[in-house]
């Protein structure tokens, strides 16, 4: 890896310790230090909106509203000029150009333009031979010109370079998407960056390969951010398929250095107004940049006035944009429930919290301050229903739109006690009995077992007597394995979750899984199926003395995938 870095570029060594409560520790990793976006790169890109056909005209009346609108001020700083802005064919002498129809006066003049606004210079291309447009024309890409390219968008003044993956496979005839390369893309990735890094220019390297081959193992080392997901797609189901894909991830992003989330859709109106806050919400905290998608202003369209609000809340740009620049990580999830809850430390000792509901009804939800690793808080903001309280103790109430989300920061609180150690039940000593069978993983992995049992299905299970010394619910941490990506389905049902039944004493607790994967699906060892994740749950159905706990994936015929997630143990909190 450190032989593949140009001497230019400057490496940290930085221990990214697992602050997740369902993570093990990451390794060391070398870092770009390129010195930019040590806070999450915020700005405007012409693709949610426009898709691949932006013109001069659209880039002027969005900039010149980015400023009069108050985004600016707020930190909304790049302008990018996404998909559909060149030519079939470079220049004669080899140099790549604008489609001077749609941009009558270039790009030099629009990166003017752009920087007497204030603003930064956001360009696009794509590490392949085309980029991303489906229809004809195709528009060539940068593959074998990257230094060619990156110095011309350095000469244009570009601050920032959106790079994508389509057409990009040689393998297979660059096809327009490949989520199954036989190469890693981090080799072409690697040679866009050491380009950037030649001409001089400060350029924020935006990656943008969809999460293929897991680009949090060595992006860092390459780009200010990479795409951790699919596209995002203009309709709510998204928001909660591109979370359930960061959870094993989260733990990645750092100064310099953040999971892309994708761009917004606040402001297009393809959700609702608490749709929106649930994802700027998460999008803020898990620091992805905060890139708006909507058309703020052009000839026929204006942002609407409760979406702006949302984009201009100063508390939430204010997590996103915290001088600790700590990644919120998943806590604790209620399946049945619908309902799950994210949290992450900011500067000052405070704390961000989100409770997001995942009902499409209005509801009151109870944050239990236990699940945050909190005892009271001294005082407590809460965002979208603008309250504060202060002396809070064990749990807080607050109201909750359909598919909205409470948003607290919490100052001046204490640590809940430690919990006790649970009682650790591995796999290996489950039975196994209809589909489901015992897999031996690759060294090292599905820590801390080594095996475990996959196949879990409507009539797959796996099965133990456990001894309890109370009845009634316990707190539980299931060690599981999912690395079941929606990439291909990402577009229509893709979840990225699997389920899971408890069963203890025919009492039955379903449990719907995040993914776990931490490693490549593609050239890893155990293909991100042999990395362990921990969902914590309350499951009720126990005796004193003997119970019949059976593992199994209860009802899964009726849900999209019927195998559920792996199983690799369980921990039982007395
Ligand atoms: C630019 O795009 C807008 C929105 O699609 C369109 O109304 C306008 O005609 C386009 N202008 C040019 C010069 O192509
Ligand atoms: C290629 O030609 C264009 C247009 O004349 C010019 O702007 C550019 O600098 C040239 N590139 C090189 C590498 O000479
Ligand atoms: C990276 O650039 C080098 C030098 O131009 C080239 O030989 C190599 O094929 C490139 N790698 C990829 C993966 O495109
Ligand atoms: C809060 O969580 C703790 C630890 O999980 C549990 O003991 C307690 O019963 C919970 N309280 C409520 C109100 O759910
Ligand atoms: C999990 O179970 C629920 C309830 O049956 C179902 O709606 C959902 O589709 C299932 N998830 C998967 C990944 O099959």
């Amino acid at each position: 890896m450190l032989s593949l870095l140009t001497p230019k570029q400057t490496i940290l060594l930085v221990s990214l310790l697992s602050l997740s409560a369902n993570a093990f520790a990451n390794p060391l990793r070398p870092r770009l230090d390129n010195g930019l976006a040590l806070t999450p790169p915020m700005g405007w890109n012409t693709y949610n909106h426009y898709s691949c056909s932006p013109n001069e005209t659209i880039v002027h009346s969005n900039a010149q509203a980015l400023v009069d609108l108050g985004l600016q001020a707020q930190g909304y700083h790049f302008v990018t000029v996404d998909c559909g802005w060149t030519l079939p064919d470079r220049l004669a002498n080899g140099t790549m150009t604008w489609n001077s129809a749609i941009f009558p006066s270039g790009f030099p003049a629009l990166g003017i333009f752009v920087h007497n606004l204030g603003l930064g210079f956001g360009v696009y291309s794509d590490a392949g031979i085309q980029m991303c447009m489906t229809g004809t024309p195709a528009q060539v890409g940068s593959l074998f010109h990257e230094q060619q390219d990156a110095t011309t968008f350095a000469s244009w003044g570009a601050d920032l370079l959106k790079y994508d993956n389509c057409y990009s496979e040689a393998s297979a005839d660059y096809p327009n998407t490949d989520y199954s390369p036989s190469v890693s893309p981090s080799g072409r990735y690697q040679n866009m960056s050491s380009a950037l890094l030649a001409t001089d220019r400060p350029i924020v390297f935006q990656i943008c390969e969809w999460g293929v081959d897991f680009p949090s193992a060595w992006a860092p080392a390459l780009g200010n951010s990479w795409r951790v997901t699919n596209d995002i797609i203009p309709a709510y189901r998204t928001i909660p398929r591109i979370l359930n894909q960061v959870v094993p991830q989260t733990s990645f992003a750092g100064p310099g250095h953040w999971l892309d989330l994708d761009m917004l859709e606040v402001g297009n109106n393809v959700l609702t107004i608490p749709e929106e806050q649930t994802h700027f919400s998460l999008w803020a905290i898990l620091k992805s940049p905060l890139v708006i998608g909507a058309a703020l202003k052009d000839t026929t369209t204006s942002i609407n006035t409760e979406s702006l609000n949302i984009l201009l809340n100063e508390d939430v740009i204010g997590y996103n944009q915290d001088s600790l620049g700590v990644a919120a990580s998943f806590r604790r999830r209620w399946t049945e429930e619908g309902y799950e809850v994210w949290a992450g430390d900011l500067s000052g000792s405070r704390m961000v919290v989100a409770v997001a509901n995942l009902q499409n009804t209005a509801r009151s939800l109870t944050l239990n301050l236990t699940d945050v690793g909190v005892q009271t808080v001294g005082s407590l903001k809460d965002i979208w229903n603008g309250v504060t309280a202060s002396n809070v103790a064990t749990a807080y109430t607050g109201h909750v739109e359909a598919h909205g989300t409470i948003l607290l920061e919490l100052s001046s609180f204490t640590a809940a006690p430690a919990a006790s150690t649970p009682t650790f039940y591995s796999s290996a000593s489950f039975t196994p009995a209809g589909d489901a069978v015992r897999t031996t993983c690759s060294t090292g992995l599905c820590t801390p077992v080594g095996s475990k049992i996959s196949y879990i299905s409507p009539t797959g299970t796996a099965s133990l007597s456990i001894t309890a010394a109370s009845a009634g619910s316990k707190l539980v941490d299931v060690y599981f394995c999912n690395n079941d990506i929606a990439l291909s389905t990402s577009w229509l049902y893709g979840t990225n979750t699997r389920n899971l039944t408890i069963a203890v004493n025919d009492v039955v607790t379903r449990i719907e899984v995040p993914l776990s994967g931490k490693s490549s699906e593609l050239f890893s060892p155990g293909l991100g199926w042999q990395d362990t994740g921990i969902f914590k749950v309350l499951i009720g159905g126990w005796q004193e003395g003997a119970n019949t706990v059976v593992i199994g994936n209860q009802g899964g015929a009726a849900g999209y995938q019927s195998y559920g997630a792996d199983f690799v143990g369980m921990g039982i909190y007395s």
